[in-house]
């Protein structure tokens, strides 16, 4: 039920206003003048107040003042008598949301009450989602209480409310997106917009024009002019994931971009300002390829101006029973736990293993098991093969094969078998990625998962 304070020096105002809300549900409560108005307003919350603009001592603009600066979540609209009509339009550019004419009719004073509350409604609302967002990118769901973790919190706090250009360095799955997400969402730049492009993942004639716009007739199929990332990231930030695998002639783009903040779109001869904070990421090793003259020297010192490192999961083993827990109750998340726990075999295999793919292999594995998995507590047995652990390994196979009847061809086909699997979970069933990992060239691998009748165990591009 809606709080109102009605606010009038005419006691039949405040009577008849009173008795039209009561009946229709709404709290009521009735102050006699501005300043009994101001004291009700500093003990009681309301949502909506009801003041007359011409009152002895104590005004409605004073009454409004007081909403503005100290209740601001309180919305508020003003009585006003034909006279008044000019201050009224003062009061909304004030901040009040809207103002009746006396005399006044029960319909126009419910109509105009119930658009307030509604208005009120979609902003409370707004605010809250923007609140979750930030909570799902925040340190929220930054898992991990280890010393490498930490000096990464405290790095991502001192750097995330300046504009400084952050280069994020660690192997795949480690977090980086998470941790840029992080930066952004607990910048002032938060209700801008975080545009997000893998330069690993375009082709690079397209990611030009994809960075930066193009003219209409720029090149060939250009029918209309686009804006790129740059332009729709404007007064937000823009993250630069793999940004090793930029061409040189778009490392040159982007250095006029990190230096001068300008561009012009491809085919374009306007030049275009932005106002972009950039966030880049690496997999590689970006010195190497310094070294190596496939990355511009000048470029690196621009990106690296704040360098975040994420360590391997393997160097952080600690996080990674929190991480467990974290992934269990997300997966399981409105439903029944399947899963609760681990055995301390499995907790220990899970412990020991060296995690190649990191924390997205681990989210992976707990995906996994949470679909496949029959026991309440993991057991060692329903672990991936993949994952080494005492009293089961690879080699039984050898030992076995001979009396069991067993062929060497079947033992490789399953060691071949449980590679595989191991690498496609790594990449996220990726198989481009997952080549590479397994060092063979896409095709083999597509024919192979197709011999081996190999499928994918729940689909992982949801929580991604
Ligand atoms: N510290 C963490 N806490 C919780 N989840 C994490 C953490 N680190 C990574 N993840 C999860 O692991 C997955 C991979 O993370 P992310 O995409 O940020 O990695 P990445 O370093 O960008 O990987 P790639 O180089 O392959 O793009 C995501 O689903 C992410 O939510
Ligand atoms: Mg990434």
């Amino acid at each position: 039920m809606a709080q109102v304070l009605i606010i009038d020096d005419d006691p039949v105002i405040l009577e008849v206003i009173g008795e039209i809300l009561k009946t229709h549900g709404y709290d009521v409560v009735a102050a006699p003048d501005g300043g009994a108005g101001i004291r009700e307003l500093e003990r009681n919350y309301y949502d909506l107040v009801l003041t007359d603009l011409v009152m002895p001592d104590v005004d409605g603009m004073q009454v409004l003042d007081h909403v503005v600066t100290r209740t601001p979540k309180t919305t508020c609209i003003v009585l006003t008598g034909h006279g008044t009509i000019k201050s009224s339009v003062e009061a909304i550019k004030k901040g009040a949301f809207d103002y009746i004419t006396k005399p006044i009719t029960a319909d126009e004073l419910l109509v105009v009450i119930e658009k307030a509350l509604k208005f009120r409604n979609l902003e409370e609302e707004n605010f809250r989602l923007k609140k979750e967002l930030q909570q799902t990118y925040g340190y929220d769901n930054l898992i991990g209480t280890s010393d490498a973790i930490k000096k990464i919190y405290d790095l991502i706090e001192k750097v995330a409310d300046t504009d400084g250009t952050v280069l994020i360095s660690g192997a795949s799955g480690t977090g980086k997106e998470l941790i840029a997400r992080a930066i952004h969402y607990n910048s002032s730049r938060s209700d801008r917009p975080l545009v997000v492009i893998n330069c690993g993942a375009i082709p690079e004639e397209l990611l030009e024009s994809e960075l930066f716009g193009h003219e209409k007739g720029a090149f060939t199929g250009a029918y209309k002019s686009r804006i790129g990332r740059f332009e729709m990231a404007n007064g937000g930030s823009i993250f630069l994931d793999e940004i090793g695998e930029m061409s040189p002639a778009l490392q040159v783009k982007l250095l006029r971009v990190l230096q001068e903040k300008k561009f012009e779109r491809v085919g374009g001869t306007k030049t275009i300002h932005v106002d972009v904070r950039i966030i880049a990421a690496t997999n590689k090793n970006l010195t190497t390829a310094l070294n190596k003259g496939k990355f511009r020297e000048d470029l690196y010192y621009r990106l690296n101006v704040i360098p975040i490192r994420v360590p391997p999961l393997k160097q952080r083993r600690s996080d990674i029973p929190l991480l467990i827990d974290f992934f269990m109750k997300r997966f399981q998340k409105g439903r029944e736990m399947k899963i609760t726990g681990f055995s301390p075999d499995a907790m220990d295999a899970m412990l020991k293993y060296d995690w190649p793919g990191n924390v997205r292999e681990l989210e992976n594995v707990i995906k996994r098991l949470t679909i496949l998995c029959d026991d309440q507590v993991v057991a060692g047995e329903d672990l991936p093969e993949h994952i080494p652990q005492k009293g089961r390994s690879i080699q039984p196979i050898e030992e076995d094969f001979l009396e069991d009847g067993v062929t060497l061809h079947k033992a490789v086909e399953d060691y071949e078998k449980s590679l595989i699997l191991g690498a496609l979970e790594r990449s996220d069933w990726v198989k481009t990625k997952a080549a590479k990992l397994l060092n063979i060239n896409r095709t083999t691998l597509v024919e192979k998962i197709k011999k081996q009748n190999l499928v994918e165990t729940g689909s992982t591009s949801s929580i991604r």
